[in-house]
């Protein structure tokens, strides 16, 4: 009796580790319906952001980047990317012609840990001695006779521009936290690092990762309207009419557009589906009420809601036997980590028992429960890339081409025909770029939502270093005449 009893234990408790899945599947619900509704919000908010300084959670922030390289750009240019764990230098060479991207350099260096949370003189003295290293390495003597050099610093946080060149920190996101930073210039405060270290170097160019890679992305293919990044972070950019920016009016000097950093990890609708573990992650982030569709869809995040969803299962049954103390330690399961699950095709699922035993010290997954791990990845990935994919359809509907308006916009009149105009929207980040199924989840429902139509005419291109070498184009384009640049 002693027996049947336990089988029955064992059987309910199975059962409900199944139902937690199934919950959560619910929860997560991204159908095409619901993606539709998300696309329209999307929309809506753009437009009420471009309205009025604060009329959305969307920032809608200006960027003074109105204007993309012709291609006579010569000479050398210098990046530094800083926006998530790691930084990059690089350097640029263009050639002044169409395919004047001759070269260029990278080096990436890891930001120690407790800079990230330090004070702004710590992070920048560091930046600008790692800065000073990689110019003092180059080799060529014209470049190191070169006096003062011209620097693209993409800057991967919210910033309020007040020129193309210089810009105030609005708030930290994606885990950074330097509290006397917020409010400053941040190319200020870069440049004072740099003349202390005795590197004469001047900020042309302060740029957002996303306007970075639309630069790019525009200099290689001229149908580039939009760009988005899905890494640690997640946010896009896009080219807006002028006349549209409302918010803005008199203050702009162009005629013509210029590219709007949304700031779209911050966008928030009734419409997203949201479960309990989002709205516990939220409440333990240094940052609650913010970045809610970042939280959703971004690299620093997915693991963690995976784990939240573990630690429910584990102590609502027993399918992991004890609960791990480990399964409370909040970040543990990097989302490198979920994506070897999610990926995992061994027949006995050999990753998956290897990471429950080596990082959340679960030993002797049985088959059956490993199984339920890898969908448990499977339903916060999909989700993610859906949401992802819908936020991309709203801006080809701001802007008119996703075909909702008919002939008049996304499409292009020919004499007395008319054709879809192509659309190409640069990607980078790696979530889309190094992990197959978010990136098969998100052009599927890029497709699914635009239909058979229209969807062959949207493009999403992989624009890999275009954070970085973006910059430095922008930096080229908006290069001070007088200054000597190594030609
Ligand atoms: C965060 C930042 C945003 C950046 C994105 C991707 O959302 O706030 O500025 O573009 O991460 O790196």
């Amino acid at each position: 009796a002693v027996v049947v009893g336990r089988r029955v234990r064992r059987r309910r408790t199975w059962k409900r580790a199944v139902v937690v899945l199934e919950e959560l599947d619910q929860g997560c619900g991204a159908e095409v319906g619901r993606l539709r509704q998300v696309v329209d919000a999307m929309a809506v908010e753009m437009h009420a952001g471009l309205a009025s300084e604060g009329g959305s959670k969307l920032k809608m922030l200006l960027t003074f980047v109105d204007s993309f390289l012709n291609g006579s750009e010569k000479g050398t240019y210098y990046a530094l990317d800083l926006g998530s764990t790691n930084f990059r230098v690089l350097r640029v060479q263009l050639g002044g012609n169409s395919s004047a991207l001759l070269e260029h350099e990278v080096e990436r260096k890891p930001i120690p840990q407790h800079l990230m949370t330090s004070t702004s003189e710590d992070l920048f003295d560091f930046i600008a001695s790692s800065l000073n290293e990689f110019v003092e390495k180059e080799g060529d003597p014209e470049l190191s006779s070169v006096k003062r050099r011209e620097l693209g610093f993409t800057f991967s946080f919210p910033v309020k521009q007040t020129s193309v060149s210089s810009g105030i920190l609005i708030k930290w996101t994606k885990g950074f936290s330097i509290e006397n930073l917020v409010g400053k210039d941040v190319s200020e405060c870069l440049e004072q690092a740099m003349s202390k270290r005795g590197l004469d170097m001047r900020v042309a160019a302060l740029v957002n990762d996303t306007v970075g890679t639309l630069a790019l992305g525009h200099y290689h293919d001229e149908d580039t309207v939009a760009a988005v990044i899905i890494g640690t972070g997640t946010n896009a950019c896009y080219l807006e009419r002028a006349d549209a920016i409302i918010k803005s009016q008199g203050l702009l000097t162009t005629s013509g557009g210029m590219v709007i950093n949304m700031e779209w990890g911050n966008f928030w609708s009734t419409h997203l589906p949201r479960t309990s573990y989002d709205v516990d992650l939220d409440a333990d982030s240094p940052n609650p009420n913010d970045q809610s569709f970042e939280k959703m869809i971004s690299g620093m995040y997915l693991g963690d809601i995976v784990r939240r969803v573990i630690l429910r299962m584990s102590q609502e049954s027993d399918v992991f036997g004890p609960v791990s103390s480990r399964l409370s330690v909040p970040f543990i399961l990097r989302t490198p980590l979920m994506v070897a699950m999610h990926e995992d095709d061994s027949p006995d699922l050999r990753e998956v028992a290897r990471i429950l035993n080596d990082v959340l010290e679960i030993p002797d997954v049985p088959l059956k429960v490993r199984k339920l791990v890898v969908n448990v990845c499977d339903v916060v990935t999909r989700r993610a890339a859906r949401l992802a994919a819908a936020g991309i359809v709203g801006i080809l509907k701001k802007i008119g081409r996703d075909g909702s308006g008919g002939v008049t916009s996304a499409r292009i009149k020919t004499g007395s025909q008319s054709k879809i105009r192509r659309t190409v929207v640069a990607i980078e980040g790696g979530l889309y770029t190094s992990y197959s199924m978010f990136r098969e989840y998100l052009n599927e429902a890029v497709a699914e939502i635009l239909g058979e139509e229209v969807s062959p005419h949207v493009i999403l291109k992989v624009t890999e270093d275009g954070s970085g070498i973006g910059a430095a184009l922008v930096a080229a384009s908006n290069s001070s005449p007088s200054v000597d640049s190594v030609q």
